[in-house]
C-alpha cells in the first residue's frame, strides 16, 4: 500500500464510572468523535508523525524506543509514546512512513482520545506493512499499547474504540458485554479547559472509601443499582428515567469528590436548558460533562458554548475502520 487510513471513535462514559473500579457495572458508548491517521511512504527510513491540530510533530524511532519532538513547547506530546507504541507492536520491516493524525476528539478530556489513536494507528500501520489483523487482534495490541504507556488501564477505551457501539461492564471492568440499543441517543458534550487525572482522582476515591467505609459502600451499590436500572431504561428508550438516573448518579460522583465548580456549573445550565440529564463523564476532577436533550440539543450545545466548548455526539456503532 502506497498509502492508508484507519479511523477510530473515542468514548463516554453514560453511568457508573468510579464505581467501575470497586467490581461495579458500567455502562459506556463510542462517539463518532473520530481519530484518523494517514500512513504514507516516505523516501528515507525515518518515522514522522505530524497531529496538526495539536501543532505537534516530530521523529519516531521504534528500534531505539526514542522520540525527537520538532514543535518548541507542547503540553499534549504525551500522546507520541502512544502512536510510538502503536508502531512497535505492527511496524514489521523497517522502512521509511509519514504519520499524520487527524483528531476531531479534544485530547486529555476523558473522551478517550488516546485509544482512539492508539487502535487507528495499529490499523493503519498494519495495514500499511501488508498485515491483517483481525479486530480482537487489534484491541489486544492496544490494550497492550495503554499498558505499557500508562502502567495500567482498563478495557474501557480500546473496547470501544476498536469494536464501536455500547457496551455494559461490570468485573473491574474486565467484564464487557455489547449492549443492543437501536436508537440514536441525544447526547451533548461540555468540556472544561482542566484536565483532571484519572490516576489521581481514583485515589482520592480509594482515600475517601477508606475513611468512611459506611458511607461510601452504600454510594458504590446505589450505583451499581442506578446502572443496571439504566441498561432497561436504554433498551426502552425511557427518557425520563434516562434522565432521572443520570442525575442521581451525578449526585452520586458529587458525594465521592469528583465534581468542580466548572462542571457543576455546566451540568447545571444543560438541565436548566432543557437536558433531561447530566452528568460528570469520565474521571471527573475537570474534564467533560455529558447531557441528555431529546429535542433540546440545539438549545444546549449554544448554552453550554458560552461558557466552555460543547458539541453534539451521536453514538458510532461501527468502530475502528480503514477510510477509502
Ligand atoms: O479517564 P476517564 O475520564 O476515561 O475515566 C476513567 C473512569 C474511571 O472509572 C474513573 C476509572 C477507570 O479506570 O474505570
Amino acid at each position: 500500500f502506497m498509502q492508508v487510513t484507519a479511523s477510530a471513535p473515542g468514548k463516554a462514559i453514560l453511568f457508573g464510572e468510579h464505581a467501575v473500579v470497586y467490581g461495579k457495572p458500567a455502562i459506556a458508548v463510542a462517539v463518532n468523535k473520530k481519530a484518523y491517521v494517514t500512513v504514507q511512504k516516505r523516501e528515507d527510513e525515518r518515522i514522522h508523525v505530524d497531529i496538526k491540530d495539536l501543532k505537534l510533530s516530530g521523529y519516531i524511532d521504534p528500534e531505539n524506543n526514542e522520540i525527537e519532538i520538532e514543535s518548541r513547547e507542547n503540553s499534549k506530546k504525551g500522546i507520541l509514546n502512544y502512536v510510538l507504541s502503536a508502531v512497535k507492536m505492527v511496524h514489521g520491516s523497517a522502512q521509511g512512513m509519514e504519520i499524520q493524525i487527524n483528531l476531531d476528539i479534544p485530547i486529555g478530556a476523558g473522551l478517550g482520545s488516546s485509544a482512539a489513536v492508539t487502535v487507528a494507528t495499529i490499523a493503519a500501520v498494519s495495514k500499511f506493512n501488508n498485515m491483517n489483523l483481525s479486530k480482537d487482534e487489534i484491541a489486544e495490541y492496544a490494550h497492550d499499547v495503554e499498558l505499557e504507556v500508562q502502567g495500567a488501564a482498563s478495557r474501557i477505551d480500546t473496547t470501544l474504540s476498536t469494536y464501536g457501539g455500547v457496551i455494559y461492564l461490570s468485573k473491574n471492568a474486565e467484564d464487557i458485554v455489547p449492549l443492543e440499543i437501536n436508537w440514536n441517543i441525544p447526547l451533548v458534550i461540555g468540556c472544561t479547559q482542566d484536565r483532571g487525572n484519572t490516576g489521581e482522582l481514583v485515589e482520592s476515591v480509594r482515600l475517601k472509601r477508606e475513611g468512611y467505609p459506611e458511607v461510601l459502600n452504600p454510594i458504590l451499590n446505589a450505583v451499581e443499582a442506578l446502572t443496571n436500572d439504566a441498561v432497561i431504561s436504554l433498551q426502552k428508550k425511557d427518557e425520563k428515567k434516562i434522565g432521572e438516573l443520570m442525575n442521581i448518579n451525578q449526585g452520586l460522583l458529587d458525594a465521592m469528590g469528583v465534581n468542580t465548580t466548572e462542571l457543576s456549573r455546566m451540568i447545571y445550565l444543560a438541565r436548566k436548558s432543557g437536558a433531561k440529564g447530566s452528568k460528570i463523564t469520565g474521571a471527573g476532577g475537570g474534564g467533560s460533562i455529558i447531557a441528555y436533550c431529546p429535542g433540546k440539543i440545539e438549545e444546549v450545545t449554544s448554552n453550554l458554548n458560552t461558557i466552555e466548548k460543547a458539541f453534539n455526539v451521536e453514538i458510532s456503532k461501527e468502530g475502528v475502520r480503514i477510510e477509502v
